[in-house]
Order: structure tokens, then C-alpha cells, then sequence
């Protein structure tokens, strides 16, 4: 086993630390927001992510895990060190690597030793070779610090089950001892088969994003074909079931619908277009798949002007605000776009989330929060499922529809049947159906 640090406690620095203390490893998280600090100190997970208080806290209580704003002391006392501080978009599409950077350049002249420090973050093809580069420029002679890159592939809302029964770990390591480190802090998995892909760090870095990529191409791939189904009069639903039972592609991810949303599929897919310019390449399937996903918000508002007219004026209700069920994350969330979209047409919007509202009440304070689906209704014009809760699987579709001004669902994740909900009296629209 071995003495890990974990710099930066978000969903993913957070889930891997908790989990490789649970693999027996002594973690320190560490993290310069000494607010969320200590609030995992108190045992409270700033975000949501179903079994990971109880998971931090058995850790913590059995003394394998522990919190801290201290980089150097953590840094000293462990052989190992994961960085996932946020990598965000820049606002140009290419990944902001400031915060990575720094942490490095923080460490590396106290380093005395062998170190390993392992990015988690996603971060564009060819910044571990950068990383080691900077190393070598702040390190200490004598001091040995290899790099290697091990991306994480979790869904937030099933984060811990991803980490603990992945399909695959990936690690970029180029050294013996680097190699031997990783596999060794991965061997609780051998148990299981895992397979492990060892790799030079380029490769580990692409996998990423080829991946992530190629998921969000997925989705707009169904989605485009969403649009012939509506247009030809067939059921995306019975298509993608169809499609999904050819092995070579696959059941999952070819749910049509809003599009996607969250922290990784948006900031992946357009830091790989520049990741391809960078070196004069241009990835023009991935950039399609950009395309075809900002459209699909604009496309629901269609639907809902069809069965409403003009919405200036109007109040609009929004089922669902986090970018995807089990999640409290709003990070281009399709909710999110279309409240700013809605409220730029002049309507007024109300929303309901399950588990999201603390962090859209503070993001975006111009949406009325209510306390339930149906306090949404009540005096909207019409309202939109935006998120698939599996609380909205079952509501009181005939007391929603009294509490309507007008009996108008735009269902933009494709739970209902349109036969069902126009026998209810609904005026009805959903994609690809
Ligand atoms: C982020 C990226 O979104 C993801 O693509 C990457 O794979 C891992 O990092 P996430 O965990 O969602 O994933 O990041 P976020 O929720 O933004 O948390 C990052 C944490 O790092 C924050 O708690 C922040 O305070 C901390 N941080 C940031 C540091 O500890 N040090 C820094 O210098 C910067
Ligand atoms: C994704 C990847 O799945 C994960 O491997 C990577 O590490 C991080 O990014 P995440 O973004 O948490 O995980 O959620 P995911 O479940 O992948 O869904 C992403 C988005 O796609 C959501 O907005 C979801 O609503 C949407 N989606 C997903 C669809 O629109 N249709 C689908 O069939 C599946």
C-alpha cells in the first residue's frame, strides 16, 4: 500500500481518494478551498454523489483518509501524488492547465527522492511530457519525479461504482518503477479482471478524450436521427433499441433527447477540435458532433412555441435543472441554457430539481424555485422535462395538467407516450417520436 496525496477535491479528486483509501492507501486530499476543507473535515461532501459520505467517512474514521490545504506537508509525507484539480475550458475551447500547472511548480523544488505525481485531470494530449519538462526545470538535483497519466472515466451520480468495477483502467506511465507503482495501487482489481492498458502518456491522454468524444458523438448521432424519425413518422425509441442490439454499437448512449450537458462531454469535445488544430488537423466529425448538441436546446423551445405561440409574457416551468438525473451539477446543463433562452424570449421561468437547487439557486437566481413539480405548474403556461429524475417517471399527470394555465408538456428526455399523455388532454411533444 501506499501514501497518497489527492490534490483537489472535486467529483473526481474527492471519489478517488475516498475509494483508494478504501483500497487500504493512507490519502491525504488536499485542496486550496479551506471552506470545502473543512467541511469535509465535518464529514459533509460539498456536492451530491449517492454512498460517497459514507464511503469518506468509514475511510476517515479508520484513519486512511484525511483533509488538508497544506501541499507541501502532504506532499512530503506520500510516494504518490494525483492531481485533479479542475481542468475548465477556458472559454475558447482550449483546457485552462493554470491550476495544474501551478501545483506542480509548487512542489517540485521541495521534492527530495523519488516522487510520482499522476494526472487525473483530462488534460490535452502532450501535458505530461510538458509536466515532466517543468519538472526537471524546478526539481532539486537528485530528486527522481516521473509523471503518469491515469484518466478517470466516472459518470457522476454512479462515480464510486465506475471506480470500483471500471470496464478499464488506463495508465501513461514510461518507467519501471512508475509502471510498477500504478499497477500495484490498481492491484485490488486484478481481483475482478480489470484490464489495465499500459501505455506511453500521449496514448493514456488521447484515450480520454477519444473516448469522451466518441460518446458525445453517440448521443448526436441518435439525435440527428431523432429529427429524420419526427420527420418521417418513426420512433428514435424503437430505432435506438434496434441499433443498440447490433454489438458492434451498443445499447447505451443513444437515448435522443435535449442533448448533453455536465462538466466533461462539452469541454472534452471542444478542447479535442484544438487539440487536432494544434497540430493542423481538423476534426470535423467531433466539431459536427458540437453542433448538432448546441442545436438541440433551441429545437425543444420550438416545440414549445408550436403547442404555446409566442412565449413573451408567459411563465414557463422547467422539470429537472441538473445536466442529468443523480447529479447536483449544473454545468451546461440543457435546463440552464434553455431558462436563459426562455428568459431572453420574455418569459418568465419556474423550476424544480430534486437535488440541484442550493447550486442553481446561487448560479442563476432569476429562476423561481418551487418546492415540488407540482408548484411549478400551478400558473406556468406550460412546462419542460428537462432532466430524467426518476421521480418524474410517476407523477400526477391529471392533477399537473389542472394546475396548468394551458395543458402543455415539452418532454425533452422521452420518459412519456405521446398516446398516453394526448389521451390525458395534453398537448404533447418529445423528440423523435
Ligand atoms: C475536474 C475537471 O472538470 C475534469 O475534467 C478533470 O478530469 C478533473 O478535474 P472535477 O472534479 O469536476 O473535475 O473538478 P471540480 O469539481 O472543478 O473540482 C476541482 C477541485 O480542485 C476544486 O475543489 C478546487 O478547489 C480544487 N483546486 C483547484 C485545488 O485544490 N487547487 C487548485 O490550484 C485549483
Ligand atoms: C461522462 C462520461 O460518461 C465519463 O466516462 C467521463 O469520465 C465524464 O463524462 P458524465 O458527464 O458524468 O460522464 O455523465 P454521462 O452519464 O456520461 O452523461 C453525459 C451527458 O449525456 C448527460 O447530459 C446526459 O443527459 C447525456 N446523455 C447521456 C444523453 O443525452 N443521451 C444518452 O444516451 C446518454
Amino acid at each position: 500500500m501506499y501514501k497518497v496525496s489527492m490534490i483537489g477535491t472535486g467529483y473526481v479528486g474527492l471519489v478517488t481518494g475516498a475509494c483508494l483509501a478504501d483500497f487500504g492507501n493512507r490519502v491525504v486530499c488536499v485542496d486550496v478551498d479551506a471552506r470545502r476543507i473543512q467541511m469535509l473535515e465535518r464529514g459533509e461532501i460539498p456536492f451530491f454523489e449517492p454512498l460517497l459520505d459514507e464511503l469518506v467517512r468509514r475511510n476517515a474514521k479508520a484513519g486512511r483518509l484525511e483533509f488538508s490545504t497544506e501541499l507541501l506537508p502532504a506532499m512530503r509525507q506520500s510516494d504518490v501524488l494525483f492531481i485533479a484539480v479542475g481542468t475548465p475550458d477556458r472559454g475558447d475551447g482550449h483546457a485552462d492547465l493554470s491550476a495544474l500547472f501551478r501545483v506542480v511548480e509548487d512542489i517540485a523544488p521541495h521534492i527530495d527522492g523519488y516522487k510520482l505525481l499522476v494526472t487525473k485531470s483530462t488534460v490535452p494530449v502532450g501535458t505530461g511530457r510538458k509536466l515532466l519538462e517543468r519538472v526537471h526545470e524546478f526539481a532539486r538535483p537528485g530528486s527522481v519525479v516521473d509523471i503518469a497519466s491515469n484518466p478517470e472515466f466516472l459518470r457522476e451520480g454512479s462515480a464510486i461504482e465506475d471506480f470500483m468495477r471500471p470496464n478499464r483502467v488506463v495508465i501513461g506511465a514510461e518507467s519501471e518503477q512508475s509502471r510498477a507503482i500504478m499497477q500495484e495501487i490498481y492491484r485490488p482489481l486484478y481481483l475482478s479482471e480489470t484490464p489495465i492498458v499500459v501505455t506511453n502518456l500521449e496514448t493514456a491522454e488521447l484515450i480520454k478524450y477519444a473516448s469522451n468524444a466518441f460518446l458525445a458523438t453517440k448521443i448526436s448521432f441518435v439525435n440527428e436521427i431523432s429529427t429524420l424519425c419526427e420527420r418521417y413518422g418513426a420512433d428514435v425509441r424503437v430505432l435506438a433499441k434496434a441499433m443498440g442490439l447490433d454489438r458492434r454499437i451498443g445499447e447505451k448512449f443513444l437515448h435522443a433527447g435535449i442533448g448533453y450537458g455536465g462538466s466533461c462531454f462539452p469541454k472534452d469535445t471542444e478542447a479535442l477540435v484544438k487539440i487536432g488544430e494544434q497540430v493542423g488537423y481538423d476534426m470535423r466529425i467531433v466539431k459536427a458532433a458540437i453542433e448538432v448538441n448546441e442545436e438541440r436546446p433551441q429545437l425543444a423551445l420550438q416545440k414549445l412555441e408550436r403547442l404555446l405561440g409566442d412565449v413573451n409574457g408567459g411563465t414557463i416551468g422547467l422539470l429537472g435543472l441538473a445536466f442529468k438525473p443523480n447529479t447536483d451539477d449544473i454545468r451546461e446543463a440543457p435546463a440552464i441554457k434553455l431558462a436563459r433562452a426562455l428568459r431572453e424570449k420574455g418569459a418568465s421561468v419556474r423550476g424544480y430539481d430534486p437535488i440541484a437547487m442550493e447550486k442553481v439557486r446561487a448560479a442563476e437566481p432569476e429562476i423561481v424555485l418551487c418546492k415540488d413539480p407540482y408548484e411549478v405548474a400551478a400558473g406556468a403556461d406550460g412546462v419542460m422535462l428537462c432532466t430524467e429524475w426518476n421521480e418524474f417517471r410517476d407523477l400526477n399527470l391529471p392533477r399537473l395538467k389542472e394546475l396548468l394555465r394551458r395543458p402543455v408538456l415539452v418532454d425533452c428526455r422521452n420518459i412519456y407516450d405521446r398516446d398516453r399523455m394526448e389521451a390525458l388532454g395534453f398537448r404533447y411533444e418529445c423528440f423523435g417520436r
